[in-house]
């Protein structure tokens, strides 16, 4: 078996690799995407020195999400355990898809909205008067993760707690770029909090009796093919959930409101029709690419629509940003059109692997980025302020931002 840390080691070098110099400096820059675009010119496939690959075209990508011969190397936070569903293919893959999926279909989120709202207002309840906020740490950050909490069924009063677990679990932006042990220690504590954490909240319903009438009590007591999940199973889909949950959607509305801060001439258009939301939304994700890559790994040789190569066995980092920006899929890319149509992105990946929680994640960004606008329309970027981007997900952890 390949070993997680060995694993996690690589794609940390490999990133390093891939960021280098001006590279990086665009990756953690407010606005890559013409970085990309030129990378995929020169290079539609990047070989680094390890003969790793990073994937940038649409059209190798989208074939890469669904080829039988490729493999995800997703493990749980840098532990030998396989995140559930991320780290499976093919039928065990499959199996869990089918337990997951109708818990997150867009009927079963669509009670939650009305939640999100109170509390896009309640956060905004805090700030709107005094005219300036970081607005990651005021608004981004806090609600998903606080809806997440109560979609689970745990404490609210644990939200602090949990940040730290999403905060420990991240890349870093570049001024605090922690050594690769350091990473890694990071994780390594991060896992055992959050293992020890549920194991305790688990133990305490099962000692009870009580599974509860929540998403911890639905997976206490859900069968697959007949049988009921193991402890190990709970919390490697838990494990997972938490990390595609807590940090995904506050990148993005972190993202968007920085988009929209910088360019008041697009703002402008959705404040005068905010029908205008979701398809705005939709060509946000697509040009912020608010989650950058994702990992896999060819088991036999392929031949990619490209016509490159990719022995079996490389390790393939895929590039969701790269191919959001390609021009054999999107006509003009580099211009931000809020009514774009047809825009297949794919800033919640494809094929098997595709994002599990995009419909959460649209209502949320949909009710929140309603609610701050109608609150607050005139905002900028505080003044003398420039904006540093974390890796993937990309945001700017700090968002000053002033109006009024
Ligand atoms: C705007 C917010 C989000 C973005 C941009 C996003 C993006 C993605 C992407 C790109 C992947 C593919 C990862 C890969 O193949 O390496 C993915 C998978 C996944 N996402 Fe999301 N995600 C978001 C929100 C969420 C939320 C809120 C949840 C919680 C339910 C979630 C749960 C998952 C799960 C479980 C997978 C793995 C699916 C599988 O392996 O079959 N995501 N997401």
């Amino acid at each position: 078996m390949i070993d997680a840390n060995e694993l996690q080691r690589k794609r940390f070098e490999r990133l390093r690799a891939f960021d280098s110099g001006e590279r990086h400096e665009a990756r953690t820059s407010a606005e890559p995407q013409a970085m990309y675009v030129g990378l995929a010119e020169t290079s539609p496939v990047f070989r680094s020195a390890d003969d790793a690959v990073t994937l940038l075209r649409m059209d190798d990508i989208l074939f890469v999400n669904k080829h039988r011969d490729v493999e995800t190397t997703a493990k749980y936070l840098g532990s030998n355990r396989v995140a559930i569903p991320l780290g499976l293919d093919g039928a065990e893959h499959t199996k869990y898809r089918r337990l997951l999926d109708p818990v997150f279909t867009a009927k079963r989120i669509a009670p939650l909205a009305e939640n999100v709202r109170a509390l896009a207002d309640e956060l905004i309840d805090d700030f709107v008067d005094g005219g300036q906020v970081d607005a990651y740490k005021a608004w981004c950050e806090p609600l998903p993760s606080t809806i997440f909490l109560s979609i689970m069924g745990l404490p609210l009063d644990d939200l602090d707690d949990f940040l730290r677990f999403k905060n420990l679990t991240l890349n870093n932006t570049a001024s605090e770029q922690p050594s690769v042990e350091e990473y890694l220690a990071k994780r390594a504590e991060a896992v055992e909090w959050i293992q020890a954490y549920f194991n305790r909240e688990l133990d305490r319903r099962e000692a009870t009796g009580k599974a509860g009438d929540d998403m911890l009590g639905w997976l206490l007591t859900s069968e697959v093919e007949g049988e009921r999940l193991t402890r190990e199973n709970i919390l490697d889909i838990l494990g997972l959930l938490m990390i595609a949950g807590l940090d995904t959607v506050a990148a993005s509305l972190a993202c968007f409101l920085s988009y929209f801060a910088r360019h008041p001439d697009h703002r402008a258009q959705v404040l005068a029709d905010p029908g205008l939301w979701p398809s705005a939304i939709e060509e946000l994700m697509r040009f912020e690419s608010p989650v950058t890559d994702g990992g896999r790994r060819a088991v036999r040789d392929l031949d990619l629509p490209s016509g490159e190569r990719i022995a079996a066995g490389t390790y393939m980092h895929i590039s969701w940003s790269a191919a959001n920006v390609d021009p054999t899929h999107f006509p003009d890319p580099l211009a931000v059109d809020l009514r774009r149509n047809p825009n297949k992105h794919i800033g919640f990946a494809s094929g098997f692997h595709r994002c599990l929680g995009s419909h959460l994640a649209r209502m949320e960004m949909h009710v929140a980025m309603e609610a701050w606008h109608r609150r607050i329309t005139d905002y900028r970027i505080a003044p003398g302020v420039e904006l540093e981007y974390s890796g993937n997900p990309r945001a700017p952890h700090r968002l000053p931002l002033v109006w009024g």
